[in-house]
């Protein structure tokens, strides 16, 4: 069995303490947890502005003390990210990563477009994709924006376009287990390609949706994970707020 840990959307920040004391509370449950988790999955926003001191503040995730996958979203800076979380080179090229997770891989995809909001998977990315899924393995599939609307009309402005190129290339290869997103800030579930689409709720706040009521983004409510479990072949997933 895998167990992994899916948060998303810390949107760290200079914030009087704020966003990281919202991660520090992620990270202290996540360290509280009797069985640990195999690895954290973090589908972007990690830095409000993509500056090296909020990647700094996310160094917090390492106390987790397993491993971390971490993906940029469109508040975050390549360069920036590449440095602070992968130390590697600053680079302006789409981040894209590999990672195996016991028996899985997961291809983590950048869907960020530098100086937008909405996203895309440059065609370097999908190329890249075709030839990880052709290694067989069980694999998930991950990025910032998900590639559907979710009947929120402003957030779905801000999807990922060009997704037909997506669905060709996963429809290429059954070994895709599910897509993982953030971005909406949303425990939401929903299905792309015929594989299931799981988005991971906001550490920094949860979508207001249009029948709940007006505004964007409900930032006293409390942050929340997923836990996907990956066992016998087959994935079930759990939605937690965390207290
Ligand atoms: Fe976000
Ligand atoms: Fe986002």
């Amino acid at each position: 069995m895998t167990l992994i840990a899916h948060v998303s959307d810390p949107h760290l920040a200079d914030d009087g303490g704020r966003s990281a004391g919202r991660v520090e509370r992620v990270v202290d449950y996540l360290r509280r947890l009797r069985r640990p988790v195999d690895a954290v999955l973090v589908t972007g926003d990690i830095a409000d502005h993509g500056l090296p001191a909020e990647y700094a503040a996310a160094k917090a995730l390492a106390r987790v003390g397993v491993p971390l996958l971490q993906l940029p979203g469109n508040h975050d800076e390549r360069s920036a990210f590449r440095q602070a979380l992968l130390g590697s080179a600053a680079g302006a090229g789409p981040v894209d990563q590999v990672a195996r997770v016991g028996d899985l891989t997961f291809a983590l995809c950048d869907s960020s477009v530098p100086g937008r909001d909405d996203g895309w998977l440059a065609p370097a990315t999908l190329a890249w994709l075709d030839g990880v899924l052709a290694g067989g393995a069980p694999t998930f599939v991950c990025f910032h924006h998900p590639p559907v609307t979710i009947g929120h009309p402003d957030m779905d402005r801000l999807r990922q376009f060009g997704e037909e190129r997506l669905a060709e290339v996963l429809g290429r290869h059954p070994n895709v287990v599910a897509l993982l997103c953030g971005h909406i800030h949303s425990a939401t579930v929903s299905t792309f390609a015929g594989v299931p689409l799981l988005a991971a709720p906001g550490v920094a706040s949860t979508l207001v949706l249009p029948w709940e009521g007006d505004g964007w983004l409900d930032r006293e409510a409390p942050p929340a994970l997923a836990f996907h479990l990956y066992e016998d072949g087959r994935l079930t997933t759990h939605y937690r707020l965390v207290p």
